[in-house]
């Protein structure tokens, strides 16, 4: 049964071609320890990143930010993100998260592009 493992191989690689957003899902494994998205999702060690492409930095309701979050204001893009995404620091001086992910730009694009597609959720959570 050496032709076995191979076929799964190619199985999993197939998988992955029909799927744009795997290698994002993929990159996101280093966010997901405090991170969740999705329909079920709520702030953790960070907040929910639902809809955080549009969405004002520092607003989601069940998590407590650090003030310089709070107090940042803008709104979050693609650009901004995948900037803090390489240095968190850099973009809200004082924040509380910190990640040395080292990603390549190309990673951060993926991850931000899964991101999205997330979109924010219809109705606040309910808790
Ligand atoms: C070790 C835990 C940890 C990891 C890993 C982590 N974060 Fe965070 N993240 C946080 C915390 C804590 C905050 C809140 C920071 C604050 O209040 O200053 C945060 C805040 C954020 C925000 C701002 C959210 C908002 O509501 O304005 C974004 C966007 C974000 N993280 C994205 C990511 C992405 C993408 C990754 C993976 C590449 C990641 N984070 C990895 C802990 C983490």
């Amino acid at each position: 049964m050496r032709l076995l493992p191979l076929g799964m191989l190619f199985l999993a690689c197939a998988a992955q071609a029909a799927d744009p957003l795997a290698s994002g899902r993929q990159a996101f494994k280093r966010c997901a320890n405090c991170h969740q998205v999705g329909p079920n999702a709520h702030s953790n060690f960070g907040p929910q990143l639902n809809g955080i492409v549009g969405r004002r930095a520092g607003t989601v309701p069940d998590f407590a930010y650090s003030p310089a979050m709070k107090k940042a204001g803008f709104i979050w893009d693609e650009k901004r993100l995948a900037a803090f995404i390489h240095d968190p620091d850099e973009v809200v001086p004082g924040t509380r998260m910190r990640f040395w992910g080292l990603m390549s730009d190309r990673q951060v694009r993926e991850l931000v592009a899964y991101l999205r597609s997330f979109p924010a959720p219809a109705a606040p959570a309910r808790r």
